[in-house]
């Protein structure tokens, strides 16, 4: 997951120099992206599948590099599916996520899921009487959630106490029994995400032998077939430490000594990602507006800000950035800057809440140059408010993968 910052600044930079306004914009290496998701796809032992979460980032050109690498998509809601289906009418679809509609599970069932995540017992009533009046049957896996008391502490944590994902675990019984008189309800096997933000590669492998654990227990003490586990996603980006990232080596070498110590050969096990995915493929750029000292601390102020790129706000972090200098200055006064200061980086929005990172040291800045921030290609201008205040929206602009560069030349 190396950064090929030189590639994407001369990008940035061309583009700045095109923009008749100050410039903001996110710009996604898709040629980088496509090497990431290859290796990823490549290195899971070979009963294991990957499937991209579209909420990180469902940007077309994004899904569209990802498609072919991936063994599908995971959709937690009807509009991811009928985007999905849009574009790729034939990908294997996963549709989880709470409070699913009838229409939504309607829906999933018309454009052939691949598998529903059934969250509750309602649900599955719900399902089976749509399954019922349209003559079908459908496999599901149940989502589950577990106590789990060492499960490491995130800020994005879905299970392991009480939340609103999945079913408790006391209720499979429960659950098993329902599905003896439900025919038209195959149960293909059990589907856990209990945290986002996994920075341990050693913590996430100890979460996964505690699912194949229970797995194995229920599938003894119930006698149940089980085909498929999915372990959902939730591996994450080191944004404090940049250089510190998940240790996804040692992860899929552990990952294959755990399938072989559960003796899990028999099943297939999916993951569904999203951050990991897509983060590192993507910018946030930002012209520098404006900076100015205010009560002891120097503020610079960029076009953009968190109704764009909300990530730092929504994790609570100072997001990591670098100065690219630009030459350009079209004033006949002289140009605002500082050198070797701690500055925050703000937006334009009339909250003190737009703030993108704090009291970072520069070597130096101006108005004129640009910011340039990684790690903003997933959960960035997806989870922003971007009509708030009316600003104009940044670009998106798309370096090609080499293929695409290819057939162009053509
Ligand atoms: C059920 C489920 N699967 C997968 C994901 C993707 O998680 P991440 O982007 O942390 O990998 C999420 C994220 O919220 C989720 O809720």
């Amino acid at each position: 997951m190396k950064l090929d910052l030189s590639r994407v600044a001369a990008a940035a930079r061309q583009a700045q120099a095109a923009a008749s306004e100050p410039f903001c914009a996110y710009l996604y290496d898709l040629a980088a992206l496509r090497r990431h998701a290859a290796a990823l796809a490549r290195s899971l032992p070979v009963n294991c599948e990957l499937f991209y979460a579209i909420k990180a980032n469902s940007d077309l050109p994004i899904l569209q590099t990802l498609a072919p690498l991936m063994a599908g998509f995971e959709v937690a809601s009807g509009g991811e599916l009928a985007w999905v289906r849009a574009h790729f009418p034939s990908i294997p679809v996963i549709f989880g996520g709470p409070g699913k509609t009838d229409q939504e599970l309607r829906e999933a069932l018309a454009q052939d899921v691949e598998r529903l995540h059934v969250e509750s017992l309602g649900e599955l009533e719900r399902l089976a009487w749509i399954a019922r009046e349209r003559g079908r049957t459908v496999s599901v896996l149940l989502r589950i959630n577990l106590p789990l008391h060492d499960l490491p502490e995130t800020t994005l944590t879905m299970g392991g106490r009480p939340t609103p994902f999945g079913i408790d675990a006391d209720q499979v019984p429960q659950c098993l029994a329902w599905l003896k008189q439900h025919p038209e309800i195959h149960l293909k096997g059990f589907h856990f995400h209990l945290l986002s933000h996994q920075l341990d590669a050693r913590a996430h492998l100890k979460l996964l032998e505690s699912y194949f654990r229970q797995v194995r227990d229920w599938q003894e003490r119930h006698a149940l077939t089980i085909e498929e586990l999915n372990v959902g996603g939730g591996i994450g980006i080191n944004y404090r430490e940049p250089d510190r990232q998940f240790d996804w080596p040692a992860f899929t070498g552990g990952l294959a000594a755990l399938v072989r110590h559960w003796r899990m050969e028999f099943c297939r096990i999916r993951f569904e990602p999203g951050r990991y995915v897509s983060a590192a493929c993507g910018y946030y750029l930002m012209e520098v507006l404006d900076i100015k000292e205010n009560l002891g601390r120097t503020f610079v102020i960029g076009r953009g800000g968190t109704h764009h790129f909300r990530t730092p706000y929504a994790q609570g972090h100072s997001h990591p950035f670098q100065v690219l200098p630009v030459e350009r200055w079209p004033y006949p006064f002289p140009r605002p800057q500082v050198a070797r200061r701690a500055v925050s980086v703000v937006g334009q929005l009339c909250t003190p809440k737009d703030v993108l990172a704090v009291d970072v040291p520069v070597e130096q800045v101006r108005v004129g140059d640009l910011l340039l921030f990684p790690y903003a290609g997933a959960y960035a201008w997806h989870i922003s408010h971007h009509d708030f205040l009316r600003h104009p929206h940044p670009l998106h602009l798309y370096l090609p993968t080499e293929a695409s560069c290819h057939a162009a030349n053509q």
